[in-house]
């Protein structure tokens, strides 16, 4: 029987690499808490194992768990510090649509990479055939985890989450990434791009959080302003890492962006001048927490160490 079928702890070898640094710090609480939820909710039972066991590699292993955190974040930026069930599903849903995101983005027809979270990919442990198997799991179990509850709310955080990571969200901008759709040139087709394969999901995270602490129109549309700029500095900072970053403290190999000629900010406009791009948006991103007040520190916090993240 599984970790998770059995309710225990995941195995050794799948505890969450040790984050030292600051942002782990931040982080640290919040990913202790999705992970023993994600443990809770994420195998359903009558699970083969060995598909069970691949889901759990893919998802346990590792993670900063930004986009959880980021959801139970707004929730307290909003003034909810506790953390109800619907509010800590969400974390578990957006988690999981990341997870499968990045077992299908390291497919040998997509990124085709072959370290992730500073282990071999879905494809190379398992095969191919099952890393697609384990996305396509994850990706149901998301909508699954996040409706498995009697709440009112679910069905528009499902709406939520469906619309940022569907084909006008996330899929549309791999599908620009991959070269399989047609988009604007130079830098808006960069912000395009981004806004899509990766702002989309870390908006939509900060969102539900704040939706579920009955965020009001105005809370709500800065939480979202907050997370568009914070993604897009987040996919910036992620492709500087490419540029600079190591195997070893990144989990995934560098230097593979420039390799497979993807369109990134510092293939177009050099580093000094992405870096500046990154710190604008990170900028703006805090700007937008300002209606907040003090409880919006700790999302101010978050947002400067992402930028300078080594991760
Ligand atoms: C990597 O995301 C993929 C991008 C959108 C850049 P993360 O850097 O959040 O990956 P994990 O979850 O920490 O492994
Ligand atoms: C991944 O972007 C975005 C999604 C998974 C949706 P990247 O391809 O740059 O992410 P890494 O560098 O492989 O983590
Ligand atoms: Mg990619
Ligand atoms: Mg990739
Ligand atoms: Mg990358």
């Amino acid at each position: 029987m599984t970790a998770a079928l059995a309710g225990l702890e995941p195995p050794k070898d799948m505890t969450p690499r040790q984050c030292t640094d600051e942002l782990g710090a931040l982080l640290a609480p919040y990913a202790r808490e999705v992970e023993a939820d994600l443990v809770l909710w994420m195998v359903e039972p009558d699970t083969p194992p060995e598909l069970a066991e691949a889901m759990e590699y893919c998802v346990l292993g590792g993670g900063k768990r930004l986009r959880p955190a980021l959801v139970l974040l707004s929730a307290e930026a909003v003034g909810t510090p506790a953390h109800d069930e619907l509010t800590r599903r969400a974390a578990v849903a957006v988690e999981l649509v990341h997870c499968y995101s990045l077992v299908h983005d390291d497919l040998p027809a997509m990124d085709n990479d072959t370290l992730r979270r500073g282990r071999p990919t879905a494809h190379v442990k398992f095969s191919e055939a099952m890393a697609i198997l384990v996305g396509d799991a994850l990706l149901s179990r998301a909508f699954g985890v996040l409706t498995e509850c009697s709440d009112h709310k679910s069905n528009l955080l499902a709406a939520e989450l469906a619309r940022a990571a569907g084909p006008a969200g996330m899929i549309a901008g791999q599908a620009a990434d991959m070269g399989l759709c047609r988009i604007p040139d130079g830098l808006e087709g960069l912000v395009f791009t981004n806004t899509r394969k990766t702002a989309a999901l870390i908006r939509s995270a900060a969102r539900m959080g704040a939706i579920c602490a009955q965020a009001n129109e105005p809370q709500l549309s800065a939480i979202s302003e907050y997370a568009h700029s914070l993604g897009l500095a987040f996919q910036l900072a992620d492709d500087l890492l490419d540029v600079v970053g190591s195997a070893d403290k990144l989990g995934k190999t560098p230097g593979k962006d420039a390799q497979a000629g993807k369109r990134t900010y510092v293939e177009q406009v050099g580093l000094d001048q992405a870096r500046c791009v990154a710190q604008e948006l990170t900028d703006q991103a805090v700007e937008a927490l300002q209606p907040f007040g003090p409880a919006g520190e700790k999302l101010t916090e978050l947002a400067g160490l992402l930028t300078e993240r080594n991760r």
